[in-house]
């Protein structure tokens, strides 16, 4: 398991904790971790900047091969740059999580991201989260997890994380952001959000990150000993 490369596929809605988990797994195994959501992200940002409509995707379309995006690991941790800026704190505001549920919906857009994940990903052992990556991005990869939780339970972690950082947003309002985001990635024709026949569906709504990471590293243990 140490020498030859492996891919984990970790897939899921938004806010069910993928990205502490995948970063958990990735750390114990030694491997990468590329969170292929800050690269829809990064899309977004580039398109609110250019003025260019989060509704009209024939115009995100066209302009999707103008971003320059590079994906960069400075001491282990992923950065995203645009055009040679990093962005990595600019991809996290409530309007850059929108504008990635948006353009995440344009085939063209998700052509070129899937391209530059597999780019990432050959070669290296890696862990990746996402939509798409167990059904589409790396479907032969040995272990595919579909990490759930309720959306109540979602929204709950989510309101109190902003409780912490001091945003007084309504726990009515943020769970109604991930139910419509919930219906956006599941609902595009493009790459929508779904269980790989072969993944392991993980409810963790009663479960705590530790638990999660275990379970993950366990099956991990188990396929590919
Ligand atoms: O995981 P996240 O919240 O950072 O993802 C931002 C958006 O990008 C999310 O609404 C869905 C989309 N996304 C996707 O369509 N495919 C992926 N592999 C990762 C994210």
């Amino acid at each position: 398991m140490k020498d030859k490369p492996f891919s984990i596929a970790i897939d899921g809605p938004s806010g069910a904790g993928k990205s502490s988990a995948a970063k958990a797994v990735a750390r114990e195994l030694n491997a990468m971790y590329l969170d292929t959501g800050a690269m829809y992200r990064a899309v977004g940002v580039y398109m609110m900047r250019n003025g260019i409509s989060l509704d009209d995707g024939e115009a995100i379309e066209e302009n999707v091969s103008g971003a320059d995006i590079q994906v960069r690991f400075e001491n282990g941790v992923q950065k995203m740059y645009l055009a040679g800026e990093d962005i990595s704190e600019a991809i996290r505001t409530p309007e850059a999580s929108t504008a990635a549920s948006k353009v995440s919906a344009v085939p063209g857009v998700r052509e070129r991201m899937v391209q530059l994940q597999r780019s990432i990903a050959a070669g290296h052992s890696v862990v990746m989260d996402g939509r798409d990556i167990g059904t589409h991005v790396l479907p032969d990869a040995p272990l595919k997890i579909f990490l759930t939780a309720s959306s109540q339970e979602r929204a709950r972690r989510r309101w109190l994380e902003l409780q912490e950082k001091g945003a007084n947003q309504s726990y009515e309002d943020v769970l109604a952001d991930i139910r419509e985001r919930d219906a956006r990635d599941c609902g595009r024709a493009a790459s929508p959000l779904r269980k790989a026949g072969d993944a392991v569906e993980l409810d963790c709504s009663r479960m705590d990150l530790p638990a999660v990471t275990r379970e993950i590293l366990r099956l991990a243990r188990e396929r590919m000993a």
